[in-house]
């Protein structure tokens, strides 16, 4: 017999054809039913592959009597009540790597956009409103010579400083760990979170959510920002206190913002959906052919390995401790 593995929502089709040669999969989406209900009436199922914005905590856990493995299909994984999961002996992995450069990409295309008034500037035309050149029309912030501050140099916050030196912007970095490696070769500066926060003529926020970091960028933290600097987040939404995000751009506080993520995704501040500052994507960041397809085959690879007895390739941080 095969094992059971139950995926919460389709993804390509290939992938899926794989699970089906190698697994009874159950799939959650279309049954009409909620992940807990179909975690309880297959208490058999060794594997369970979620997404990003399905929470997965110790209810669910619990009704996976026999899981072996949740294979997050996502590279953060603060959905997962991952203690929880350890208690139970549960492995938990993610989807790292693979997805850094279309996530890097993701937050680079917010800089552009925001930085030049892409969106506003495409509308405007479309409104008919273009009658001709202006010395004043559009005009954006300099990417050449800015200052880039990225919070959390690890691999998304390294590839996106690795494409802004592209564009001749000076790199400064908070991150837990220090690297002074990158340091020597890139000429990337570290600074204290508040130094960088008030130094930075963009802000880029490259950090896992957990409940210590949770409003990192409060009132307080937003309030030390340049008048005319620029706010990315393709993170988490919860790093951020998205509500007061919104007041300080409506007062123009802020040369303007790039999100791709939200603190009660798939809603949106109502505020900031009025505003022009801002440029707003459906939580994109890896959403590229190639690191969707290496994404759903990690979890594949997570779930095989987990089951053949292994300790699975991409176990997350707290099952290294
Ligand atoms: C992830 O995988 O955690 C990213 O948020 C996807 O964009």
């Amino acid at each position: 017999m095969k094992p059971k593995v139950i995926l919460t929502q389709y993804y390509q089709d290939e992938p899926i054809a794989q699970l089906r040669r190698d697994f009874e999969l159950v799939i959650v989406e279309g049954s009409g039913k909620s992940i807990a209900q179909v975690v309880k009436e297959n208490p058999d199922a060794q594997a369970l592959i979620p997404f990003l914005s399905e929470k997965i905590g110790k209810d669910i856990i619990d009704l996976g009597k026999n899981l072996k493995i949740i294979a997050n299909y996502a590279v953060g994984y603060n959905n997962i009540d991952v203690a929880y999961a350890k208690e139970r002996h549960i492995w938990v992995t993610n989807t790292p790597d693979i997805l850094t450069p279309a996530t890097a990409d993701i937050a680079m295309a917010l800089i552009l956009s925001v930085s030049r008034r892409i969106i506003e500037s495409d509308q405007f035309l479309r409104e008919g409103k273009f009658n001709g050149w202006g010395a004043n029309l559009m005009v954006g912030k300099a990417l050449n010579g800015a200052t880039l501050g990225i919070i959390g140099m690890g691999r998304i916050g390294l590839a996106t400083a690795l494409r802004a030196i592209g564009f001749e912007m000076n790199i400064v970095y908070y991150s837990r760990t220090r690297r002074q490696d990158l340091e020597q070769q890139y000429h990337f500066t570290y600074m204290p979170f508040l130094d960088l926060v008030s130094a930075s003529d963009i802000v880029s926020l490259h950090i896992p959510s957990s409940p210590q970091v949770k409003h990192l960028f409060n009132k307080e933290v937003f309030d030390l920002m340049k008048k005319d600097a620029i706010f990315i987040n393709v993170a988490r939404g919860d790093l951020m206190d998205e509500a007061y995000l919104a007041e300080k751009l409506e007062k123009n506080e802020l040369f303007g913002a790039g999100l791709d993520v939200y603190e009660l995704e798939p809603k949106v501040h109502e505020k900031l959906l009025q505003l022009k500052n801002v440029v707003l994507l459906p939580h994109i960041g890896s959403a590229t052919d190639k690191s969707r397809l290496g994404m759903a085959q990690m979890t594949i690879d997570n779930v095989k390995q987990a089951l053949a007895g292994q300790t699975p390739q991409n176990i997350v941080a707290e099952f290294k401790m």
